[in-house]
Parts: structure tokens; sequence; C-alpha cells
């Protein structure tokens, strides 16, 4: 009891010593701005809050900025993106230090989304792995990788919450759901920042796009956003609130409106829920342009915008150049105050000090690293482990997977020896010309064991007015000179030659990301054809998908006898897949997105909330809530994924029937490895509410344990609940739980659980 008591004591004493520290080194960072900006003239700090991209790089908007050398000689810059390497981000840094009147550093920023050079698959397929380790790892990586490049703020991670794949940009998110997108977010931020940002290998993480951008009506980029506070509170906000409390120094406000208040300039966003509710004390830019894009909202002219999102809670404008050119105007007319200028000066400047910029500008300048640290062996090592992880098994009948390593095989699919689509969208700074081909991967893996006989066998799309849309950043889709009657006839004479058929179909890179949205969710039409075809062939029929987004697979699952979901999976692709489809490694993903029957079904998610009239099976019944023409049940649920292996779960116990506020319930279930492979599974916890103040959903996520189960052995796995993981946002938008019966679920995915209950009192 005494060594307890002493125990405690001390933690106290380290604890207060530590918030002593925190409050004096805040006192220091504080005492060196304020003393900094009293230097500086209002021209001056507003030139802090400009951002710039001084085209000639690696382009991600519509503008560039002009001038840009003029303009940082002025102190008219607060920050650059879009130039890479230590000598070019050097030469830029050396103007802003040696030649501006303050002297004051710049900040390098770039979107290093799914990997630096090395780059990972798309973050959609990533969360597909449930490993939060692995997630960390590769944001650590891509952090490790941009400093070494003179990078060291990133545009990263985004956690829009994404419900609907016709949105090009559900490539770059996590999926659909809250808690997942929440321990995502958190990873990442971990990885990104590590423990200390003034280190030479760490990175500023911005969240974004802050908020609510994954909810644009009909899955059209930059429009319109319409929800309730309730969704926006239990459902939205989550990973963007994950992100912050793991300390992420930066957030970036999105394209759209929130209550009809374009975001960029959303007090209540940026100000009464960002800062002053979940205490950020980082700085807010703004989208590419989004400060201008206000004047098309109906906001107002240049300097009206430019005023509102001042006034937000916006401290930098990124491109637009609305702060520089009409915040002074304002502050003449009385429209923005001084303090205004001032606070989001003094934002940035704390973001330049907490990356140590002040007591060394070049920190991040070596010329040595980038040989040393980027597209390592190392690295692409972590790039393939996740890659073969981020797939996910959707159907395996007759065991055809995994393939033998003898035989024949027909390779077909335009995916199959392309490179240029194998990083998938948003990864400006990686190399296609390093990406493996899925042909070389097989090759690589086989080697003379296999016969490989490869054809084309059809374009990703046939049009070429769609495949010029797609050929914007490179040529992505070549369109073939044969006719596709001759590509599909080829195809299948090879077919007949081998004894499975290896079909790599999908999206090209581009048909997925900012501003790649669609409205049909299918294959296209030209690859369609070819399956079709080659399912006649009877030869068992392997589809290896390789798309951005949930696609509608009806067809392609009565066709084929084995599915495997590759997502676009970065700069190892064809090593990690032929891993995976040689058996090298046992799939273990499973799904962060539903994916829909048809294009109708969406919005679709698990987490729905039950209707006065719940429609019990899959057949229609009149005066239900269903479809005439479609079931309710996605194709494939949230949780999916199947493995070379098999589990079982049973022995479903919780240690008690009902809590109370302070203490917990474990939850234990047994799931035995019943097949000839060792297995990783992902158990998956979820709850539901029954009897609640508002209509809650029929199943939340509340939990996961990916665990490694060797062949015919079992393992006991246990989750903690407790009365904390039960609240939620209710009616008058407070945080709490509420009495009453729960049910609970434990299961391989969402829609095939054991049950249980439990009792909450209060
Ligand atoms: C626009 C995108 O919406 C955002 O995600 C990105 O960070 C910026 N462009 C900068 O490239």
């Amino acid at each position: 009891m005494r060594i307890q008591k002493i125990f405690i004591g001390v933690l106290i004493i380290m604890f207060s010593c530590q918030d002593k520290n925190a409050d004096l080194e805040d006192g220091k960072m504080d005492e060196y701005i304020s003393n900094l900006m009293e230097k500086m003239t209002v021209q001056e700090k507003i030139g802090q809050l400009n951002l710039v991209t001084p085209g000639g790089g690696i382009l991600t908007g519509s503008v560039v900025s002009t001038d840009v050398e003029k303009k940082i000689k002025e102190g008219a810059v607060g920050g650059i993106f879009g130039i890479y390497g230590p000598e070019k981000v050097g030469v830029a840094q050396k103007i802003a230090v040696e030649e501006s009147r303050l002297g004051i550093p710049l900040l390098f920023g770039s979107d290093v989304i799914h990997g630096y050079k090395t780059t990972f698959p798309i973050l959609l397929g990533l969360s597909c792995s449930w490993d939060m380790e692995l997630i960390e790892k590769t944001a650590r990586v891509a952090a490790t990788e941009a400093t070494a490049d003179g990078i060291f703020w990133n545009f990263s991670p985004m956690v829009d919450i994404a419900r609907d794949p016709r949105w090009g940009r559900i490539a770059e998110g996590a999926g659909e759901d809250p808690y997942m997108g929440s321990q995502i977010a958190k990873a990442m931020v971990k990885g990104y920042q590590g423990d200390d940002l003034t280190k030479a290998n760490t990175m500023m993480a911005t969240v974004k796009h802050f908020a609510l951008y994954g909810a644009s009506e009909a899955g059209r980029d930059y429009n319109t956003v319409d929800m309730s506070r309730l969704r926006m509170f239990n459902d939205y906000l989550p990973p963007y609130k994950a992100a912050i409390e793991a300390g992420a120094g930066c957030v970036m406000s999105s394209f759209n409106d929130v209550d009809g208040i374009p975001a960029s300039g959303n007090k209540w966003l940026l100000t009464e829920l960002l800062r002053k509710q979940w205490g950020f004390n980082g700085f807010v830019v703004s989208d590419y342009t989004s400060v201008n894009e206000m004047i098309a909202h109906g906001m107002g002219d240049l300097q009206a915008v430019s005023a509102l999102a001042i006034k937000a809670g916006l401290d930098m404008d990124m491109v637009g150049e609305g702060f520089l050119t009409t915040l002074e105007k304002s502050l003449n007319l009385g429209k923005v105050s001084e303090d205004d200028i001032n606070l989001a000066c003094r934002r940035v400047l704390e973001a330049k000090y907490k990356l140590g910029l002040f007591e060394d500008p070049f920190r991040y300048i070596d010329e040595s690293r980038p040989e040393e640290d980027i597209l390592t062996a190392e690295n692409r090592k972590v790039a393939s482990a996740a890659a073969a992880r981020a797939c996910v098994l959707l159907k395996n009948e007759n065991k055809v997977l995994p393939l033998k390593k003898s035989g024949t095989i027909a390779l077909v699919g335009p995916l199959a020896n392309s490179q240029n689509n194998m990083l998938g969208t948003w990864a400006p700074t990686g190399r296609h010309n390093l990406a493996v081909k899925i042909i070389d991967g097989f090759k690589n893996l086989v080697g003379d064991d296999v016969e490989i006989l490869y054809t084309k066998g059809a374009n990703i799309v046939d049009d070429t007015t769609y495949a010029k849309k797609l050929n914007v950043f490179g040529e992505k889709v070549n369109i073939d000179r044969r006719s596709p009657e001759e590509m599909i006839k080829e195809a299948l004479s090879i077919s007949a030659k081998a004894d499975v058929i290896v079909a790599v179909v999908g999206e090209a890179t581009e048909m997925t990301g900012e501003s790649a949205n669609r409205t049909n969710l299918l294959l296209p039409e030209s690859q369609k054809k070819l399956i079709r075809a080659l399912a006649k062939t009877g030869k068992p029929l392997v589809l290896v998908m390789m798309t951005g987004r949930p696609l509608a697979l009806v067809e392609e699952n009565e066709l084929a006898d084995a599915i495997l979901q590759t997502w676009h999976p970065g700069v190892e692709a064809g090593n990690a897949i032929a891993d995976v489809i040689f058996g090298n490694y046992n799939p273990s993903g499973k799904l962060t997105a539903t994916f829909p029957r048809n294009v109708g079904q969406i919005p679709i998610y698990y987490s729905i909330r039950n209707t006065g009239r719940p429609q019990e099976s899959d057949t229609f019944q009149k005066f239900k809530s269903n479809y005439l023409d479609v079931e309710n049940s996605p194709l494939f649920p949230f949780g999916y994924g199947l493995s070379y292996t098999t589990f079982q779960y049973s022995d479903f116990k919780l240690s008690k029937k009902t809590i109370a506020t302070n203490e917990s319930i474990s939850i234990t279930v047994e799931i035995k490895n019943t097949a000839d492979f060792d297995g990783e599974e992902v158990v998956q916890l979820y709850v539901r509410d029954l009897v609640s103040s508002i209509t809650r959903p029929m199943k939340e996520l509340k939990g996961f344990e990916k665990v490694l189960i060797p062949k015919g052995e079992t393992k006991e796995i246990t989750f903690e609940i407790s009365e904390k993981d039960l609240r939620f946002y209710n009616g008058s938008l407070e945080w709490d739980s509420e009495a009453g019966n729960f049910e609970v679920f434990v299961g391989g995915n969402s829609n095939d659980c054991l049950k249980e209950s439990f009792t909450l009192v209060k």
C-alpha cells in the first residue's frame, strides 16, 4: 500500500514536472514569437499567411503562383509546396533566411499520401490490412523519405469518411467507419510526427479535409454537403478529432460547405468546434484556392471572402493570395482587426518554432540523405508487405487460389503488364518507372517453374475520349492497335493452352482520386467482354482486381472462380500480388468500405440504423423498406475478406451480464483455424444499443484484433468494453451513454457474427 502511494506520488511529481516543462517551453516560444512579431510590419505578418506553389514541379491544382522568388525576398511568403530535393529546397530557404528583411524560414510542404517515393498501396487498400502497426510504419517511412528530400510538412492524413464509392477520393481515405478511421488517423499522425517534431526525420501532419468532404452530394467532388449534427458528430467528425488528439500540428479546411457556410469561412467549424471544443492549438491551412472559391459559393468578392476566412479562424491561404492582396485593405477599412492578423501569423510562426526552424532553418537540408534514406531495400520491403496485406480475397471457389508453382498460366488483362497504373492516385512523388509489373512479379517468384503466357486481352477502356481524360498526367491508358475482338481472340488462344487463367483487370490510376468521380461502378465494358469470353472457356478463372474504389462486381462474382481485390498496390505491386497468388502470403485483408451490388444502393454502409419497417431477409416484401429490383444487402459487407484457411468462432462469453458506469466487461471468444494454412484473422467486435433517446446503428465497430493462428490451432481473444465505449452524441450533442440493453457481436465480418447481450445500469 505504502509503495503504491509512493509510486503515485512519484507519478504526480513526474507529470507536474512535465507540465511545468511544457509550460516553460510554451513560455519560451511565446516570448520568441512576440519579440519577432514586434519587428514585423503588417504586410510581413500577412506574408506569413501566404502559401505558394511555384509550378515547374509537380502540380496538384489548376493555377500556380507567380514571382515566387521576389515574394520570398519581400517577406510575402510563409510556405512553399511542390518543390523537392535538398538542393532546391535549400536554395529557396536560403533566399528566405538571407535575403528577406527578417530572415524568417519557410515551411516546405507536400502531399505525401501513401508513401513518398517508396509508394505504398492507396490508403483505402492499406486500411484493409487492419494493421495499425504496419500503417504507422508506412507513415514513418514516408516521413523519413520526405524529410530526406527537404519536405517537413505533410498534407496528410486524409481522414474523410466516405460511404459513396462514386466519389473518386474514396481511394485516399480509410473507408466508411468512424472507429476504424480514428485508429488509422492516430497511427498516421504518430508515424509522421514521431515523438519530436524537431528531429530531422519527422514531419508535421495535416489532418484533412476539415470537414465532411467525403459526404459530397451524388459523390461529385467539391459538391455541396448537408447533414444533421448528429450524423456529423457520431459518424463523420471522430477521425479528425482523433488526429487532433494525437497531436496533428495542422488542419486543412475542405472545399465543401458545412451547414451552408463553406468550410474555409466557417467560424463555427474552425473556431468554435476545432479550437474551443477540441482544444486544437496548431494552424489551419486552406485547401488549394478554397478561399477564392468562396466567391463562387456566393460569399462575396475576394476581399470579402478573405476577411471571412481569417475571421473564421483560417490561418494560411493556399495559392489563392486573397490574404496577400486584400487583408491590409480590409484592415484599413475595419473589416478585419490587427488581432485577427496577429493571431493567424502567430500560429504559423509557432509551427515553424515547433519544427525547430528558428534554431536551424536548414535542419532538413542534407544532400547525403536522399541517397541513404529514399527507396531503400528496407523501405521497399515494407511496401511489399503492405501491398500483400492490403489484398482482400473476395471469392475462392474450389480453392483455386493459391496457384501451384507449376504448369501453365494464361496471364491476361490490361493491367497485367502495366507499370503506370500500379501506384494509384495521389502519388505525385512516386516513380512509375520503378513499379513492379504483375507479369514481372509473377516471373520473379516462379522463374521457369511455371510457363506464363501473356496477352493484353482488352483495353482499360475502348473510348478514346474517356482515355484522354485518364491520361492528363501521362499515359495510363493505351488503346491498342488491335481491335477488341482480335485482342479477345488472342486471350482465348493462350487460355486454351493454360491450366488456369489470371485476368488482371480494373481501373486506371486516374479513374479515382481528385476530380475522378464515376456514376457507373461497373468494370468498363471492354474488360467485361474479355471476362465473359474467358469464363466460357470453362478453365479456372482468377480475377486480380485493381481499383481505387469498391466496384459493383455482381457479374464478375458469378463468372470468376476467384477474385482478389488488390486496390492500387504501389511500387512493389507485382512482387506482393505474386506472393498472395502463389501462397507465399495468405491473404488477411478485410474490407473497410462496403461493396454494393449496384450504384443505386449508394450510400451503402454497414452501420445503418433500423427503419420503422425493417426488412428481415433479402426477399422483397411489400410495405417494407426494400427495393423492387435489388436486394438490400451489399455484395460484400464491411469487414469481409476470405483467407486460404477457414476460421471457426465458438465459446463466446461475457464476464458478466450487467455493468455500471465505472465497470467493464471482458468478452472472450475462441477462434480455431480449421484448414490447411497458417493464417491471420481480423476478429471484429460490434455493439448495438437497443433502446436509446435517438435512433442508433444496428452495429457499430468497437474493437478489433488481428491474430495469427497456425493451422489446427485455437486462440482465445479477449476484448474489454466499458461504459465509455458505449457513449455517443445524443440529441443535445452531449457525449454520454444511456442505461439499457445492448447486443454485442464478435465475428470475422460485420454480417457474420456471434451474438450476446448485456445491460448497462446507471
Ligand atoms: C487539393 C487537395 O484537395 C488537397 O488534398 C491537397 O493537399 C492540395 N490540393 C495540395 O496539393
